[in-house]
This record gives structure tokens, C-alpha cells and sequence, in this order.
């Protein structure tokens, strides 16, 4: 069982091999590719950074250089921005730097989310910890950390962030089986499959890229067989915690998410995400609505 208090660690995996955007992830991590004008995953360290958490620590693969420079100062453009009285935009770029203490080890080889997680030991300890996916994007003005940290605290334990989705996309997901508990916001985990077969799945709950973890995931990582695609499936750890006794770490909950949310690990949903997060800019959302409806109706 973790030692209880603050959560200020967060890990991010971002390793991943991106196949689903190939060939734009063959030389930039996915997390890398911009929406609007950040890189996906400045979307999400920001959001770690409001929600308490301090220290982040990237698993990354190759090309991770362009990840690393992002969250790192720049002094000469820095200086070239201040020289043209770009202040506010010399800001923003200095400041990168101090979103949270930022570390980083190596995956070595990709084999898979649950193997990435582990690599996370010996940085987390003995620790409830947060795992947030870079390519899961949740809005500013929707975040569902705060309330992730307040159910393991309440509940001790794993803490899941689920969302309803259609049936018929549900194979696409981590999927639980839930009942409720006293706590109208929070449900007990019963059950968690991987990607479940079209028409197999326990309910309509799919798993978000948001989690509050126990370290004793760890010890079930170690030992845990490869899972669907022959990777080490983090849903196989989570589903083993469960089962597991609460005094040795065990007990999995969730809360259910209804804010917000944007993916952009594949084509058609990262295009959606960039359409929808413009259009809700107030710099860019006029003329891009105005635009969108003249070209949907023929024009250019
Ligand atoms: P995904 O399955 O969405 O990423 O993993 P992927 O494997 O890069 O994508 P495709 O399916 O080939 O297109 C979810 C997150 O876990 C990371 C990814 O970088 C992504 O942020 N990940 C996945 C790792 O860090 N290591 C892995 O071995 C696998």
C-alpha cells in the first residue's frame, strides 16, 4: 500500500511507436505533432501542472530530442523574441521550462503501455502516482484529476477515469465493469478487459488516459505475461488490483468523466480535435466557422 498524502508525481508515457500516423511519427513522436499552435503534449503537461502535479517523467523512444527541447529553455530565441518586443510570446516560451521538474528514462523498446509504466519504478517509490496519455487531450475547462486524487484518497487504492462511448466503439477501449458505491460520484471497478471483441464487452465504459495508481502495480508488472498484440497491457496490471487485498495496495475505482475530451492518436480524431479546440479560440474560432460553413456548402 502506498504512503497516503499529496499526488505530485505524474508519469507520461511517450514511447509509443504511432503507427496509426505513419508516416508523420516516423522521425516526431505523436505527442509532438501540434494542435493549433502547442504540440499535443503541452496541452497535457499544462493540465498536470494545474491540477498539483510537479515532477513529470517522460518514458520516451527514439526521437525524443524534439520533446525534450520543448520542455526546455531556449535562451537565443528567447533573446531574439525579447529583442522584437515580443514579450508575451517570450513568456510563454521561458515559462515551458518551469511547468514542473522535468526527467526522463528510456523505454528501449516499445513493448507496450504497461511496460512503459514500469519503467517508472524506481522514479515514483512507494507513492500513489498519475499516468497521463500524451495523446489524450482533456479541456481546460473540464479537468478530472482534482477529482481522481480526491477518490483515492477517499477510497485509497487505483483510481480509473472512465467515459461513456457508443457500443459500437467500445472495442477500441479499455472497458470496466462497474457497481456503485456510497459515493454518488465514484464507482467500484468489478472487472477491466483490453480492447474487448465487438460485442463482448462488459458495459459502454471506456477507459480514458488519466489514472491514479498505486505502486504496487509495479510488483504486478513485473511478472505480468504479454497481453493483446503481444504487448504488456497496463489494463492486465490494473485488472490484477482488483482482486488484489486493499493493506497490500489493491482496489480499483473510478470516477465518471463528462467534460471534455480530445484524442489525437489517430488520423480522424486528431483532426477532429484541432477543428474543435480552433473553433473554441476565440482568435481563431470566428473565421474558421465562418470558412468551415461556406466550404461545407461548395464554396472554398
Ligand atoms: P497507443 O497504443 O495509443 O500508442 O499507446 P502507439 O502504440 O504509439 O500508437 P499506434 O497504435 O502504434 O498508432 C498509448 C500511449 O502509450 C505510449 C504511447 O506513446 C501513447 O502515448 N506507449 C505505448 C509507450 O510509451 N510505450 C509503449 O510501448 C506503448
Amino acid at each position: 500500500m502506498s504512503n497516503r498524502g499529496a499526488i505530485n508525481k505524474a508519469v507520461i508515457p511517450v514511447a509509443g511507436l504511432g503507427t496509426r500516423f505513419l508516416p508523420a511519427t516516423k522521425a516526431t513522436p505523436k505527442e509532438m505533432l501540434p494542435v493549433v499552435d502547442k504540440p499535443a503534449i503541452q496541452y497535457v503537461v499544462e493540465e498536470a501542472a494545474a491540477s498539483g502535479i510537479t515532477d513529470v517523467l517522460f518514458v520516451t523512444g527514439r526521437n525524443k530530442e524534439s520533446l525534450e527541447n520543448h520542455f526546455d529553455r531556449s535562451p537565443s530565441l528567447e533573446q531574439t523574441l525579447a529583442e522584437r518586443g515580443a514579450h508575451e510570446m517570450q513568456a510563454k516560451i521561458s515559462g515551458l521550462a518551469g511547468l514542473a521538474a522535468m526527467h526522463y528514462v528510456r523505454q528501449g523498446v516499445p513493448m507496450g503501455l504497461g511496460h512503459a509504466v514500469h519503467m517508472a519504478k524506481d522514479h515514483v517509490g512507494n507513492h500513489a502516482f498519475a499516468v497521463l496519455l500524451g495523446d489524450d487531450l482533456v479541456d481546460v475547462s473540464t479537468p478530472v484529476l482534482p477529482e481522481m486524487y480526491a477518490a483515492q484518497a477517499k477510497f485509497g487504492g487505483s483510481i480509473l477515469a472512465l467515459m461513456e462511448v457508443p457500443e459500437d466503439q467500445i472495442h477500441l477501449y479499455g472497458c470496466a465493469a462497474v457497481e456503485p458505491t456510497d459515493d454518488a460520484h465514484i464507482v467500484r471497478v468489478t472487472e477491466l478487459v483490453e480492447k474487448p471483441a465487438p460485442g463482448t464487452a462488459p458495459s459502454n465504459l471506456a477507459v480514458i488516459g488519466r489514472y491514479v495508481i498505486d505502486p504496487s502495480i509495479f510488483g504486478l508488472l513485473e511478472n505480468l505475461a504479454p497481453g493483446r498484440g503481444g504487448e504488456i497491457q497496463l489494463t492486465d496490471a490494473l485488472a490484477q488490483l482488483i482482486d488484489l487485498p486493499s493493506e497490500s495496495g489493491g482496489g480499483v475505482h473510478a470516477v465518471i468523466f463528462r467534460g471534455k475530451r480530445y484524442d489525437t492518436g489517430d488520423k480522424l480524431s486528431y483532426l477532429k480535435s484541432v477543428v474543435s479546440i480552433a473553433l473554441d479560440r476565440d482568435d481563431l474560432g470566428p473565421d474558421l466557422r465562418a470558412w468551415l460553413t461556406t466550404y461545407l456548402a461548395g464554396g472554398n
